[in-house]
């Protein structure tokens, strides 16, 4: 696991943009496993200024989002479908149809994972996988649990996340409770992982990613088992 400590939440944005971008033109037809929430937004600007200036294209592009919160429609304004639109789909020259986030109103969940797993695999597996985490330690909505599920599922939010998420919606009680998120397996398939992590709120979980020790309860820790993760974080997330 590397680890990058960047000032401030620009320059680890611009950190995170490069890695993609530098993945873009070595691979023009690679498939990136998005998130969403607050951390990633600096990055998809920056994305979306370098596709601006002709630096980069995502035209051969596919991507895969880690999760969505379930019930909820695509375009209801706090789904995760709409967040990708508006954050970087809709200002990039890439193909919409290839890009895919959880159906937060599947009839069947199970049948829903099993199906966004093995479109992931089909597509050949996600060659970066870009995380942001939880206060908790969450990576896509694996929440802090005895046991992990490996494969993308539907699952109950802690409320701890639901607090966390409140400050998007009009009120606690309007944010769903569910998600359906890869699992810890998806996520490991990836053959890259940037996480970023931005702020002393998130300190917690770097210094747990630094130590020797993986826990299903804090679920990032995990991620030392894989063979490339880079972590992006700024000094307030290092430092605490
Ligand atoms: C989002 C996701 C979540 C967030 C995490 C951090 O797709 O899967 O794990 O990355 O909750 O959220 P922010 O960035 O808002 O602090």
């Amino acid at each position: 696991m590397k680890f990058i400590v960047c000032e401030n939440y620009e320059e680890m944005s611009k950190a995170g943009a490069k890695i993609i971008a530098d993945l873009l033109k070595s691979k023009p037809k690679c498939v990136l496993g998005l998130a969403t929430g607050s951390t990633p937004v600096g990055m998809y600007e920056e994305l979306r200024r370098m596709n601006k200036a002709g630096e980069i294209t995502f035209k051969d592009v596919t991507t895969y989002n880690l999760d969505e919160y379930y019930p909820l429609a695509p375009d209801h304004d706090q789904s995760y479908r709409y967040f990708m639109n508006h954050n970087l789909f809709d200002h990039v020259d890439i193909d919409k149809s290839r890009t895919h986030v959880p159906n937060g109103l599947a009839e069947d969940p199970a049948a829903e994972g099993a199906a966004y797993d093995k479109a992931v695999e089909d597509a050949g597996n996600v060659d970066i996988q870009v995380l942001g985490v939880g206060q908790n330690g969450h990576i896509g909505f694996n929440e802090p649990e005895d046991a992990l599920y490996v494969g993308t599922h539907l699952t109950s939010l802690t409320d701890n996340t639901i607090e966390a998420n409140s400050r998007f919606f009009a009120s606690k009680a309007d944010v769903p409770t569910k998600a359906i998120t890869m699992g810890m397996g998806t996520i490991m398939k990836a053959r890259k992982i940037l996480v970023l992590a931005s702020g002393k709120n998130k300190h917690f979980v770097i210094e747990n990613m630094l130590n020797d020790r993986i826990t299903c309860h804090i679920p990032s820790t995990l991620l030392k088992t894989h063979p490339d993760v880079i972590v992006i974080c700024d000094r307030a997330a290092f430092e605490g």
